[in-house]
């Protein structure tokens, strides 16, 4: 049967790597019945905000969603469209798989994932000016929270990611050390939860800057990563620069009524419209959403397709290095399925 889903084409290079991915998606006849919605440039133009109200109530009515990336114009008022959408849907889960394609790099057979705490940390954007001295504004105040019932939850996700995955081992990243409370509640969650796994997934734990040190000496020791907002903001960019970067990093913001698939990088405006831009970011999100709704054996094959022609046809976007383009790679990609 088939499954309702939302799915915005986004601004710059969304259209051309939609239009490649929705082909694609076609072909293997996966079950989705797109009800096509506008975010972005384009939606302001139409309804005065990048993301309209007809765009959310058909995630909220979905409750799934495969999204292109949406130009934030800089300096206008608009609030970020992916803050508006976590909080909207309480997407508290951002999952990041990193996992080496293009063979031959420093970083070979690297296969991990990146689970960061979505909703509260420092990005609750508790900040303000504090005079310092005749400065009224020499002094920047930050604050912000994490709750144990949040804690617990993206752990307790994380888990049952490598349960369902089949992963060994989760590694609780933090800062307890120096951050005692802020960071010791989420170490002090994670490991009442960890027990709960005890015999079936593995748990170590990592302080954040020994973390990111060997990420890039040793990232075969990692499994599933998890973390709270922002470091797992900054570890989660730095594993996609381990295995080709933005045009290879898949993502999906996840809450228990509403999950959003999409690439990690955005509009790419210098490339847009050239036809050269890389569409597996956004297949391989496209792939998530396939586990996701249970069609693990559709995903598999889409991730196959993507390694066939990338590792044994040896297909290279200009991102990549190479000369191939969007239309050409899809059609490569069309061939091996
Ligand atoms: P960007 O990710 O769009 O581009 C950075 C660089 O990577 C550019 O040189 C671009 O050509 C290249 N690149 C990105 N994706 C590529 C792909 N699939 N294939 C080949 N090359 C690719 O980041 P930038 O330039 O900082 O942001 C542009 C716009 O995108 C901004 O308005 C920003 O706010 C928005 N953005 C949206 C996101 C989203 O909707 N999830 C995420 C990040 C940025
Ligand atoms: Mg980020």
């Amino acid at each position: 049967h088939m499954i309702p889903a939302t799915l915005i084409e986004g601004d710059g290079i969304g259209p051309e790597i939609t239009a490649s991915v929705v082909e694609i998606l076609a072909k293997i006849g996966a079950p989705f019945e797109w009800d096509h919605q506008s975010g972005g440039l384009g939606a302001i133009e139409k309804f005065g905000a990048p993301l309209p109200q007809p765009t959310l109530d058909s995630i909220r009515k979905t409750g799934l969603a495969l999204k292109g990336p949406l130009t934030t114009p800089v300096g206008a008022g608009f609030k970020s469209v992916n803050v508006t959408m976590r909080q909207e849907f309480g997407l508290y889960a951002n999952l990041r798989p990193t996992r080496t394609v293009v063979p031959g790099g420093r970083f070979d057979k690297v296969d991990l994932v990146v689970v960061r705490e979505n909703i509260e940390g420092l990005y609750a954007a508790m900040e303000h000016y504090l005079p310092d001295g005749d400065d009224p504004k020499g002094l920047a105040y930050g604050a912000g929270f994490n709750s144990r019932r949040e804690c617990a939850r993206i752990v307790r996700f994380a888990f049952d990611y490598a349960v369902a995955n089949g992963r060994k081992k989760v590694t609780l990243v933090h800062k307890a050390n120096i951050l005692k409370i802020f960071s010791g509640i989420f170490l002090e969650e994670g490991r009442k939860v960890a027990k709960e796994y005890e015999g079936k997934v593995a748990v170590e734990e990592r302080i954040v800057d020994a973390c990111a040190m060997q990420l890039v000496t040793d990232p075969w020791q990692y499994d599933v990563i998890v973390t709270t907002n922002l470091f797992g903001d900054i570890l989660s960019d730095l594993t996609a620069g381990l295995v080709g970067g933005l045009g290879m990093a898949p993502g999906a913001n996840i809450g228990p009524n509403a999950a959003i698939f999409e690439a990690v990088h955005g509009s790419a405006p210098d490339i847009a419209g050239k036809g050269v831009a890389n569409p597996l970011a956004m297949l391989m999100a496209a792939s998530m959403m396939l586990a996701h709704v249970g069609r693990q054996d559709l995903s598999t094959r889409v991730d196959n397709a993507i390694d066939r022609v990338i590792r044994v046809e040896g297909v290279r976007t200009r991102d990549l290095g190479g000369e191939t383009g969007t239309a050409e790679l899809t059609k490569a990609l069309l061939a091996a399925l």
